[in-house]
Order: C-alpha cells, then structure tokens, then sequence
C-alpha cells in the first residue's frame, strides 16, 4: 500500500493486515478494511471521482466529511453514494458519478445571448 499515513502522530497506526479488493471504473484496486472508498481511492492515486453536472470538470474529494457531496459516486448500481463516508468493501464495484442529470443551470448563459 502507498500514500497513506501509517504512523500518525496523534492517531493510532493503521492496521494493514486486512486488505480487500475492489473495482473502479472497471480496474481492481485494493483498500484496507474500515477506510472509506475516497480513502482507498486517493491511496492508490486517483482523485477523480466524478465530473461536474454542467462543465464537466473533475471532482474529487471536497470536505471528506458529508456535506459537499462532491464524492458521489455509484456503488453495485446504487448512485449518489457519498465516497468519503462510505467503508469499502470486498468485491464492491464502484464507478466513477459520471454526468448525472440536474436542474442546476448556469444563469449566465442566458444572460449573454
Ligand atoms: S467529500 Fe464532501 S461529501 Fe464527500
């Protein structure tokens, strides 16, 4: 495993003995027990956990706390699930949110035409 913090100074070590494996977008990764799927994720160095609904810019992990839902991504067919609070599993199959359908319009498209 790599790009984790192993021995923190304040937090307990991280116990790297129980090690499952995962999907992304159809790639196998692996992840430890416990952490969440963003976590797991950002180890094996990827960021990327969806695309914005209108632009299309990458987005990634925001506050990693609940709150900005910027992580959503879709898992065994569920959409919509929030990454960074979301323990990764064995055998999960995780992809990426893709370009969901919104109501959300920029207003200034409208503005200049
Ligand atoms: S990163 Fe903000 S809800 Fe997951």
């Amino acid at each position: 495993m790599t790009n984790r913090i192993l021995n923190h100074p304040v937090l307990d070590p991280i116990d790297e003995s129980e090690v499952v494996t995962f999907t992304f977008d159809n790639k196998e990764y692996k992840g430890l027990r416990h952490e969440s799927i963003a976590a797991a994720l950002l180890a094996n160095g990827v960021r990327t956990l969806r695309h914005h609904e209108e632009s299309g810019t990458p987005r990634g992990i925001y506050c990693n706390i609940g709150h900005c839902f910027e992580c959503r991504v879709s898992v065994n067919g569920e959409q919509g699930v929030r990454a960074c609070l979301t323990p990764v599993q064995e055998g999960m199959n995780i992809e990426s949110g893709g370009k969901l359908l919104t109501t959300v319009r920029d207003w200034r498209a409208s503005q200049n035409g």
